[in-house]
């Protein structure tokens, strides 16, 4: 049985949601090219494939403690500037079905979490796990490829077992890029979003370099480091102070319980920061409730204006669309009266995406909500373990296409940084008469609530999380350590 089977025979779910993707558009069209198409190999790419000799160039990354450059970083950082691509029907296209593709996951993945972040914060990123994941199917062979790819979603329709019915997974790391530059295309100073991926490998352990090669462009800065796994808390430390001075944020004590048979470990870090347009800060701390008798004060923001808003038809909860920039939609979602989150959040994770989306409609509101810093940490590896699917990145994964050695994959690291505020303007006092003086819908965001960010023309979800309390940092996954004060308070003069 393919751990996809295992599954879906779990998740009833999950796979009702996949039958409607994958099967949805095929009754309606009758010269239909099935998206799957738009991302495997065809006929002749395959006889190259074939015909591909198999003298693969490798290398040995430079010792994470040599104080110099080596000249293949040059290289990568060429590979990581990647042109932007223009949007022609094919892209679109394939955004669209990668877009949902990575919400299944994301869900997935969320559903685990759940488990064990029981009324805790949560911030997965869906296109960044999906990325380190589709990046370890670059590099695997045999029955290693075939679970990622069924796990990533990409069941060919055909049923047919040849080359034809295997993903490219370059024109998905492509893709994927494309979403990146989406969200930055349109000079988003108001924003800042980046990538940093980093490829830890035990010292004489030899990587491909075409593997290598094929990741650079799924991050903003791509390195490759040799690290000695042995000594699993000085490897640690050393992985530490590299990843902060290439830009990540500083983290003490995150990557505890390196296994020392560890190979290669593979790190992803990501930073959205965003203000939210027109807002302005509120002088006193305001209540916050972490449940129906616990109260906290927190930073909050206002902002007043004419915004996209629904209340879900069974009035279980609300939805409220926040432009942050040009190009990143931030969507809130909060339960209504006495419900919780629980229930809205199983209500929302049996549809993809967009239902979030669909049915808002124009309100005049007053918005307040918590200034918010949060940050987690997840180890895919353990996330797996949760999800009863360990063996997919395990002992017995086939990563030819990485190394000729055996290879032990250890951490599979993603850090998410997620920082929301006000862009500091002051608020006019007079906003009735803007609206032809009837009062504002007052939405305040004072109790557990949904977050998800989306680029706004691909609707791919960036980062989806629930904040139970604004004043916690995320941490999770026996990663923890410490407990960040996750709000920077700002001084005011
Ligand atoms: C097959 O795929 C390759 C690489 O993606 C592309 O250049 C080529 O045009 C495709 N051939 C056909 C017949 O679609
Ligand atoms: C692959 O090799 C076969 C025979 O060795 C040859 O007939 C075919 O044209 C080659 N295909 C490509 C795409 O080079
Ligand atoms: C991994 O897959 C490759 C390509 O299919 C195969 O040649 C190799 O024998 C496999 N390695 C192991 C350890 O199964
Ligand atoms: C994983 O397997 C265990 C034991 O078979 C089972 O109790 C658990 O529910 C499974 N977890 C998931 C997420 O399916
Ligand atoms: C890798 O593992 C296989 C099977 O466990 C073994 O036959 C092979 O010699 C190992 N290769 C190396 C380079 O250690």
């Amino acid at each position: 049985m393919t751990l996809l089977k295992l599954f879906f025979n779990m998740n009833p779910a999950v796979s009702i949601l996949c039958f409607f993707l994958c099967l949805g558009p095929v009754v309606c069209d009758r010269v239909y090219v099935h998206p799957f198409h738009l991302f495997s190999y065809n006929k002749s790419s395959c006889e190259k494939l074939e015909n591909l000799t198999q003298e693969e160039k490798m290398f040995v990354p430079i010792s994470i403690e040599s104080q110099t450059t080596p000249a293949y970083d040059e290289n990568l950082r060429d590979k990581t500037k990647l042109e932007t691509q223009t949007l022609d029907t094919k892209g679109n296209q394939r955004l669209s079905y990668l877009k949902d593709l990575m919400y299944v996951l994301g869900v997935r993945f969320y559903g685990a979490l759940k488990e064990t972040q029981k009324g805790k914060n949560i911030l997965l990123s869906p296109t960044n796990l999906y990325g380190a994941l589709m990046s370890f199917y670059l590099g695997a062979s045999s029955h290693t490829a075939a679970d990622l790819q069924n796990f990533l979603g990409f069941v060919p329709p055909s049923g047919d077992s040849d080359c034809t019915s295997r993903v490219d997974g370059h024109k998905v790391l492509l893709a994927l890029r494309t979403i990146d530059d989406l969200l930055l295309s349109s000079g988003a100073a108001d924003l800042l979003f980046t990538k940093l991926s980093c490829l830890f490998s035990a010292p004489r352990v030899h990587l491909s370099e075409s593997f290598v090669h094929s990741l650079a462009p799924s991050a903003n800065d791509f390195y490759a480091r040799a690290v000695d796994f042995t000594k699993p808390s000085q490897a640690a430390e050393l992985i530490e102070s590299f990843v902060w001075a290439k830009g990540a944020s500083r983290s003490k004590n995150l990557l505890t319980n390196i296994d020392p048979s560890t190979t290669l470990l593979f790190a992803t870090y990501i930073q959205l920061k965003a203000n939210v347009k027109k807002a302005s800060q509120l002088r006193a701390l305001q209540e916050f409730w972490i449940d129906s008798s616990t109260k906290i004060l927190v930073p909050m923001m206002s902002v007043t204006g004419t915004f996209q808003y629904k209340s879900d038809d069974s009035k279980h909860f609300s939805v409220i669309k926040v432009p942050v920039s040009e190009n990143a939609l931030l969507v809130l979602a909060q339960p209504v009266d006495s419900n919780d989150l629980n229930q809205i959040e199983s209500e929302l994770s049996l549809h993809p995406s967009s239902t979030w989306l669909h049915n808002l409609s124009p309100r005049h509101i007053k918005l307040s909500l918590p200034e918010l810093t949060i940050e987690s940490t997840y180890d895919l590896q353990e996330l797996l373990m949760n999800m009863n699917l360990s063996g997919l990145l395990g002992k017995n994964a086939n990563l030819s296409k990485i190394s000729d050695d055996n290879l032990t994959i250890g951490k599979v690291i993603n850090k998410a940084l997620f920082k929301l505020s006000d862009n500091g303007v002051d608020q006019p006092d007079d906003l009735v008469e803007e609206n032809g003086g009837s009062l504002p819908l007052e939405v305040t965001l004072n109790k557990p609530f949904l977050l998800a960010v989306y680029e706004k023309n691909s609707k791919a979800m960036l980062l989806f999380g629930r904040v139970t309390n604004p004043l916690k940092g995320v941490k999770s996954q026996g990663l923890v350590s410490e407990v960040v004060d996750g709000v920077e308070r700002r001084v005011n003069g």
